[in-house]
């Protein structure tokens, strides 16, 4: 019988092996990889022509603003730029308005996605001081997992004192979910802060010395103890700092179930690319020397960094206080909101890494889909090439070469510091449970997006 949809041709990457051939979809999961003499007929046959046949990548770290802030993207925005730079998956974040903080938000949540989403994706619930009750019921209503901001961030959503701390931690544990933690300090930042406005330091560069490392090597720290005492799965969002990716290395080694994600700024940006770029690199946590970023490299190839996640948070030109190019248009760097667009820009910037030798492509689709796909547990079903793994599948052209232009990115709002970056290695088909999303960077499908059930 013909299957739905054959991608032959090509080479099919695994994070253990690379081999040519294909795989066939059915009924939205996959029904057969192999050579192309060995897949059968299909409805529809898609030959790449030699190019790279990856699982779907996932993003597990976007901020899609649905409900409350769809000024700056929604679902159908956000999931159409996910799909154009080949993202298949995506975990979205609770810091909306309102935040996603009970059972009944998290049911909104899945119910916009639902409507509106080009990609799979999950849900998180965040926990602050005064809804730790809510934990096992937004688990119940299919939450993936949870959030603390430790650190000030948009939404300055309060996080959970150290009292509230032993409810939260307990609770999250017994839901089984991870706790994804944004570590940064709020003391620390705070006092430097104060420190550098006093001195007259307004300028985008100092953005890192407000935040420094410490403040993030701090929290989780902090956060470590908590989690180790009750047994809670703990994950590192946008880990920035040598010092948190040695205490993760540490943490795993001695067995507690940690997970830590970084994202392609951590990687190729310098506090000093605010001079040119501005506002436009403003991120918290900020990026950091080139010293942070080798270790982070170092952690991908090793494993003591899990995954590469974007942190896409896209804010209008406004808000960020500067033009399309990085030209400030307020005074003072404090003045501009952190975040910027990611989810369409990571995989080509990576892909070029990857064309450098810097990973290789097995490492890449080990962090790219397999590792979130675990972290976030929803593996094998999502992140694998296997019989019966969902049809997401990411086709790459690792010979294409590109120049990002952010004014042809599909978010709502473009803000990026990635204008002008020349790429090599482009995203160039993406598939959804068998579903084609994406050809040639061009959009093509539909809202057939569901909510991630995790496996717990
Ligand atoms: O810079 C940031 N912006 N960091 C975060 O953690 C949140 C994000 C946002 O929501 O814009
Ligand atoms: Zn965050």
């Amino acid at each position: 019988m013909a299957a739905d949809l054959v991608i032959k041709g090509g080479w099919v990457v695994t994070p253990d092996a690379t081999f040519r051939g294909g795989v066939a979809i059915s009924n939205e999961v996959i029904v057969a990889i192999g050579d192309d003499a060995s897949l059968p007929d299909g409805k529809e046959v898609i030959d790449v022509k030699g190019k790279h046949i990856l699982p779907g990548l996932f993003d597990g770290h976007v901020h899609f603003r649905e409900p409350g802030m769809t000024h700056k993207e929604d679902f159908n925005s956000g999931s159409t730029a996910a799909v154009c730079g080949g993202i298949t998956t995506v975990v979205d974040m609770p810091n909306t308005v309102p935040p996603t903080a009970d059972a009944e938000q998290v049911k909104v949540k899945r119910e916009l996605g639902e409507a509106k989403s080009l990609v799979d994706f999950g849900i998180t619930g965040v926990v602050v001081q005064t809804n730790t009750k809510d934990i096992l019921p937004m688990a119940a209503a299919g939450a993936i997992g949870f959030k603390i901001f430790f650190g000030e961030t948009i939404g300055n959503l309060p996080f959970p004192d150290d009292g509230m701390c032993l409810e939260a931690f307990d609770y999250i544990a017994q839901s089984k979910l991870p706790l994804g933690i944004h570590a940064e300090n709020r003391q620390i930042m705070a006092y430097n802060t104060n420190k550098l406005k006093a001195e007259g330091k307004n300028e985008a560069r100092y953005w890192e010395a407000s935040r420094p490392d410490i403040c993030e090597a701090e929290s989780v720290h902090h956060a470590i103890f908590f989690a180790e005492t009750f047994g809670t799965k703990l994950h590192v969002f946008h880990m920035s700092s040598k010092q948190a990716a040695y205490m993760v290395r540490d943490a795993k080694a001695r067995g507690m179930r940690i997970t830590a994600e970084t994202g392609p700024h951590y990687l190729l940006r310098e506090p000093n690319d605010m001079d040119n770029v501005g506002s436009l690199l403003k991120m918290n946590p900020p990026v950091r020397t080139k010293d942070h970023g080798e270790v982070l490299w170092q952690g991908l190839r090793e494993g003591f960094v899990d995954s590469i996640a974007t942190d896409h948070s896209p804010h209008t030109l406004e808000e960020k206080g500067s033009d399309i190019y990085g030209k400030l248009t307020k005074p003072a760097i404090w003045d501009c909101i952190s975040g910027f667009c990611g989810v369409e820009t990571g995989v080509p910037l990576i892909l070029t890494e990857v064309n450098k030798g810097r990973l290789t492509l097995n490492q890449y689709v080990k962090v790219a889909s397999e590792n979130p796909a675990k972290i976030w547990q929803v593996y094998p079903k999502k992140g694998a090439i296997r019989l019966g793994s969902d049809g997401d599948i990411t086709v790459v052209d690792m010979e294409k070469e590109g120049t990002i232009d952010v004014n042809k990115l599909h978010s709502k709002n473009k803000p990026s510091p990635w204008h002008g970056w020349k790429v090599k290695g482009m995203p160039v088909l993406t598939v959804v449970r068998g579903h084609v999303q994406m050809r040639d960077g061009e959009p093509c499908g539909k809202a057939i997006g569901k909510a991630l059930k995790p496996i717990v």
